[in-house]
């Protein structure tokens, strides 16, 4: 069992490998927190922490009596965080008074870090705006219609190879991770070929048991592919997403840029659905009768709205930084300050339970239809979120009817959970059936 101090010291550097990955990917090495963020205690890090698949309780208690407060942090950053589902909507919905611009901040802050451009997420408009509208026609639902049919063979595929192995089955290797990064090889237009290798480097940045530092060396391998794979769609455009924005836009985005969307893609879309598709079929697993209207060939949209919601798998959206003194939540936020919003605390909020009779933290797939924000909200919206939809509404009935009696290897109890990660997830998945 790990001893206080290395959980302490694994769950900062956790939080600056995201930090680090989330900022286009800069190496640790590159970055330097003048030692600030290294003094973040486990207190500052709740409501990343969970109960199994609910946040702490403390998350929910806080919502209740303070929906925006001040985070104790002994640095001199000021850092505010929102639990309650109104005030999340409006710092997400509030382009004007806050900013994603990490670079901006963490100058203003006397932190320091090799910036690479790309990437939508921790961009501000006019840039964000830019780029944003340059991949969108990429996901429009006729475009995403075309992929439904490898996404159909990808799942299928999957299953054959999980059927072929013996005794348990870790259903996250084997199925959930490889599902996402499979689509996201046909989406942007990886060569056959290499979807071994995008596979491996895949499965390693989600493997966060030794610390942050094997990730963060898959992520820049995956930098390096996807800057190499831009160099060769330059000179010979392929049929994916790289491909078409070098055809359309090839003279209005450097290679820099490109890799850099690429990127933004695999990051964004990757361990969120993988995520979503393990601990969707833990839920699942642990109450059967869930997936029986599956088998019998009911549609899976309102069930993995609730999942979506109920997992809340992004539990703390990116970083916002306030340009003006603002009023939130009958807080006032100074000018300058950093804010975390935790959608998981906003996505069990009572104001989304209208006059339904299960509470919101409870499971219902028969719940009326939730604004949740497990996708987030305003311009920064997950762009990927119908793809994952149509993802988890192939893959979810696919399994339940491929095998009816699934169930975990291991008692609830001893399934190990992703701590302190800004995309909640199990660690491993040991499945029988
Ligand atoms: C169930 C799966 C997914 C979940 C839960 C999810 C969640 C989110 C959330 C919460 C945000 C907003 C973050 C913020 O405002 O700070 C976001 C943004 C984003 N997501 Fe997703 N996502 C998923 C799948 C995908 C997929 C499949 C893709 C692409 C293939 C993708 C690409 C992106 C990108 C590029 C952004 C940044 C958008 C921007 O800043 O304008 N996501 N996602």
């Amino acid at each position: 069992m790990a001893s206080a101090g290395t959980t302490r010291s694994s769950a900062v550097l956790r939080l600056l490998g995201w930090i680090a990955r989330r900022f286009g990917g800069a190496r640790t090495q590159g970055l330097s927190f003048g030692g600030s963020l290294s003094m973040l205690p486990d207190r500052s890090l709740f409501p990343l922490f969970r109960n199994g698949l609910d946040p702490v309780a403390e998350v929910g208690s806080l919502r209740e009596r303070a929906p925006v407060s001040r985070l104790p942090v002994p640095v001199p950053i000021r850092v505010w965080l929102a639990t309650g589902y109104e005030p999340v909507r409006q710092v997400l919905g509030s382009a004007d008074g806050f900013s994603n611009d990490f670079g901006a901040f963490a100058a203003r802050v006397g932190l320091t870090a090799a910036a690479e451009p790309g990437g939508l997420g921790m961009a501000d408009p006019p840039m964000h705006t830019r780029l944003r509208r340059l991949i969108m026609p990429e996901f429009t639902m006729h475009r995403l219609a075309r992929l439904q049919p490898r996404i159909e063979t990808i799942v299928s595929d999957r299953l054959d190879a999980m059927a072929r192995i013996d005794g348990p089955v870790d259903l996250l290797q084997e199925f959930a991770l490889p599902v996402p990064a499979l689509t996201i090889c046909e989406l942007l237009g990886v060569p056959y070929a290499d979807r071994g290798l995008v596979q491996e480097f895949s499965a390693a940045r989600f493997d966060l048991g030794g610390g942050a530092y094997a990730p963060l060396d898959a992520i820049n391998e995956s930098k390096a592919y996807l800057r190499n794979l831009v160099a060769a769609q330059r000179r010979e455009p392929g049929d994916g997403l790289i491909g078409s924005l070098i055809r359309a836009h090839g003279d209005e985005l450097d290679d820099q840029e490109l890799a850099g969307l690429a990127d933004g893609v695999l990051t964004g879309g990757l361990e969120t659905s993988a995520s979503m598709l393990a601990l969707g079929a833990l839920v699942l697993m642990t109450q059967p009768e869930l997936a029986e209207p599956l088998r019998s060939g009911e549609p899976a949209d309102a069930l993995v709205e609730e999942l979506l919601r109920y997992l809340t798998v992004v539990q703390v959206a990116f970083p916002r930084f306030s340009r003006v003194e603002v009023q939130i939540g009958g807080q006032q936020i100074p000018a300058g300050a950093l804010v975390l919003v935790s959608l998981s605390g906003a996505d069990r909020d009572e104001v989304l339970q209208g006059g339904y009779a299960t509470e919101m933290e409870r499971f219902d797939p028969a719940r009326p239809a939730t604004s949740h924000l497990a996708f987030g909200y305003g311009i920064h919206r997950c762009v990927g979120a119908e793809l994952a939809r149509i993802e988890l509404r192939i893959a979810f009935p696919a399994l339940a009817r491929r095998f009816p009696s699934m169930r975990p290897a291991v008692p609830m109890a001893e399934l190990d959970f992703r701590q302190t990660s800004i995309v909640y997830s199990a660690v491993k998945m040991p499945v029988l059936w």
